[in-house]
């Protein structure tokens, strides 16, 4: 049972890399809403589970962990190109959790039911303080099955590893499009085949394919389908 909403829930839901945070991002400013990334949740349930050292096998603990850990999100503090701030105890891990060892560990991490239970009662308590864009995997299946609009944002791996491998070329990293390509592939197999809330389209969501689009076309096409008025914002 999920309780009624009184706020609007724009749930955005895809696979990895699918361009579903910038999608987002654009969109909250735009309306006014608060931006909300339900992934960071997972990377730092997995980047506390590398901290304490913790075996990724030992589902027990992890749960226990989960259940135990204090996560917050909150509108950025900082402009170094973060859309929001992930605290961990009050700590700031915003960009802790963007490292290859949690990209890898993650998708497992996030598999656990008991793990999935914690978040989701975290995400709804924070996705209820007002008028939300919501980012994830679940958001329009599981965790708001009652959202007001739910956005499916597709791409094809080629394209998102393409994405993804200009991203780090960018930010001056050292990539490969190969290794990226093969890890999105193996993400999107465990996001999708794991037995609880698998990545799945909602029956009643609105499908986009972005492949060969540019954002601004993204964004005009979800524009499109939504009737809300833009709060006053910049
Ligand atoms: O979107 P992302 O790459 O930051 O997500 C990290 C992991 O968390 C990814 O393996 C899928 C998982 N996830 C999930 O299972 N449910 C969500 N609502 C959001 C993310």
């Amino acid at each position: 049972m999920t309780t009624p909403l009184l706020s609007i829930v724009i749930a955005i839901d895809g696979p990895a890399a699918s361009g579903k945070s910038t999608l987002a991002e654009k969109l909250a400013k735009k309306l006014g809403f608060f931006y909300f990334d339900t992934g960071v949740m997972y990377r730092a349930v997995t980047l506390a589970v590398m901290e304490h050292g913790i075996n990724v096998d030992d589902e027990d603990l992890i749960t226990k962990l989960a259940n135990e850990i204090d996560i917050d999100v909150q509108p950025p503090s900082k402009q170094d190109g973060r859309m929001m701030d992930v605290l961990v105890e009050g700590k700031d891990v915003t960009w802790e959790i963007r490292t290859p060892g949690v990209d890898q560990n993650v998708s497992k991490i996030s598999a656990y039911a008991g793990v999935r239970t914690a978040m989701t009662n975290q995400q709804r308590r924070i996705g209820m303080r007002g008028d939300v864009v919501m980012v994830g995997r679940d958001i329009g299946t599981v965790v708001f099955p009652d959202a007001e609009y739910k956005i499916y944002l597709d791409a094809s791996p080629e394209e998102r590893a393409n994405r993804r491998y200009k991203e780090k070329i960018a930010r001056g990293e050292i990539a490969s499009y190969q290794e990226i390509l093969s890890s999105i592939k193996r993400r999107d197999k465990i996001d999708s085949t794991r037995t609880i809330a698998p990545l799945k389209i909602a029956q009643d969501a609105i499908i986009i394919d972005t492949d060969g689009k540019t954002i601004e076309e993204v964004l005009e096409e979800t524009l499109s389908h939504l009737h809300i008025k833009p709060k006053n914002v910049g």
